[in-house]
């Protein structure tokens, strides 16, 4: 069984547990270095693609850049906000020591704010499709979902760019402080039944509340295990 940071109700099953080891190695790597390196309007203002990154994608809203604070440990570090469609850039955090080894850690913005005007959709989905197939270094997208919707019509159309680009990504459940741990356990299921009929998808699903501080060390694992990997 994990032992999470905080106190209270386990997130996750005992099958999905990393071992001690990787939590460890989680703890350490993002108990370093962190800093903000670009914010990327256009694809000719991505930085060289010679390191490995993880990125963060999901819906206007459900909490990326709250969940990057919450893995580096610091409240400020990306800009979050009760308005949807606050991050409107691809902003690159370094992690790790500059003149060390390192990885990015990509924040993307959100899409599939209904209200967000036709200009601003076809921005993101050109900047974030030409983002994504044009990185050979990224290593995973994580795709955040609300724990309390489950995934939605704007999420599978993710999903399906995702498999065509042959780009690998897991899903990460937010707020999970929001609903009660039977809700959750049912999100957990409906949406492990829809990753199944992804190709690219990582069958585990990680949830979390960043609010809580509830499976950001399962995150970090999984990070520093891809980073790892040769
Ligand atoms: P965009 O940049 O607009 O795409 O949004 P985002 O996905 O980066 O979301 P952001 O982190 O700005 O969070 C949106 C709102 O959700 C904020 O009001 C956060 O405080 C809240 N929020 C984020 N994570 C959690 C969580 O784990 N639990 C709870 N209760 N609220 C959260
Ligand atoms: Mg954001």
């Amino acid at each position: 069984m994990v032992h999470h940071e905080t106190p209270g109700r386990d997130l996750t099953t005992e099958a999905d547990a990393p071992d001690k080891e990787w939590l460890e190695r989680g703890r350490l790597l993002f108990a370093g270095p962190c800093d903000f390196v670009k914010g990327v309007v256009a694809l000719s203002g991505l930085p060289d693609a010679d390191r490995a990154e993880v990125a963060f994608a999901g819906r206007s809203n459900v909490g990326k850049s709250s969940l990057i604070n919450a893995l580096t440990g610091r409240k400020t570090l990306a800009r979050t906000s009760n308005t949807p469609g606050r991050t409107q850039e691809i902003n690159y955090f370094r992690l790790g020591p500059a003149d060390g080894e390192n990885l990015y850690v990509v924040d993307l913005p959100g899409y599939g704010f209904a209200q967000a005007p036709k200009p601003m959709v076809a921005r993101w989905t050109r900047l974030v499709n030409g983002y994504l197939k044009s990185r050979p270094s990224l290593l995973r997208v994580f795709l955040l979902i609300d724990s309390r919707h489950g995934p939605k019509s704007a999420d599978t159309a993710v999903m399906k760019d995702l498999d065509t680009a042959a780009v690998s990504y897991q899903v990460v459940l937010t707020k999970a402080d929001k609903i009660t741990g039977a809700e959750l356990s049912k999100c957990i299921e409906s949406t492990g039944a829809v990753m199944r009929k992804h190709p690219a998808a990582h069958p585990e699903i990680i949830a979390t509340s960043s609010v809580k501080s509830a499976g950001i060390d399962l995150l970090r694992a999984e990070i520093a295990a891809l980073a790892a990997a040769p």
